[in-house]
């Protein structure tokens, strides 16, 4: 079940951190689709209802923690930006999934449970996706829209037929690298395969 303390738990990061113009707009629509509710995976990190919530969350703890640690970025990034990368890297991943019933058998018995599928509704990509939604209520830095761009590193299906942009990116914006690295962290450390454990929250 979703537990509303994830959504709270992003407004507050939101208020408390983004001042800018648009940001209101923005978030009502952030609001309208089912970001919410929605699984952060199909069937992977986070597949449970609010799971996408959390894991931006996560994303945006460890990209904090990694920031003040690295010398060359403490102090240079500001928390609006860490607060608008975590929060919304992964906005295309919003009204992008859909509930189906599967057979699966429990203890011998088949049961029907709830699980999810990819049910793309506008299919942009995955970071510049996120990007450009962001664009139509709020304007980004340089530097933000990079981080969100290239936040899957070499795991994003464009470097797959080789993207020498995404190095480039990495080495001219180290906080796009520092983001990839946050997202890693925030899956495979802080959120379990399959984990409907509501519980395990970093
Ligand atoms: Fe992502
Ligand atoms: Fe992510």
């Amino acid at each position: 079940m979703m537990n509303n303390k994830y959504k709270e738990e992003f407004l507050s990061i939101w208020r408390n951190n983004v001042h800018r113009e648009g940001a209101d707009e923005l978030i009502k629509y952030v609001s309208s689709t089912d970001f919410f509710i929605a699984p952060a995976s199909s069937q992977y990190h986070s597949s449970f209802d609010g799971g996408l919530c959390a894991h931006s969350i996560n994303v945006y703890r460890r990209l904090k923690d990694l920031i003040e640690k690295e010398p060359s970025l403490k102090g240079k990034v500001s928390d609006e930006s860490i607060a608008i990368i975590g929060l919304l890297h992964d906005l295309c991943k919003a009204n992008f999934y859909k509930t189906y019933f599967r057979n699966v058998k429990e203890d011998g018995v088949w049961v029907q449970r709830q699980a999810y599928k990819i049910n793309e509704t506008y299919p942009f990509g995955h970071g510049e996706k996120s990007v450009y939604l962001i664009l139509k209520y709020m304007d980004l830095t340089d530097e933000e829209a990079m981080a969100i761009n290239w936040h899957m590193g070499a795991y994003d299906s464009r470097t797959m037929g080789g993207a020498p942009q995404m190095g480039q990116a990495f080495y001219k914006y180290p906080l796009a690298f520092l983001t990839h690295i946050a997202d890693s962290m925030a899956t495979y450390l802080d959120e379990g395969l399959n984990n409907d454990d509501e519980n395990n929250f970093f």
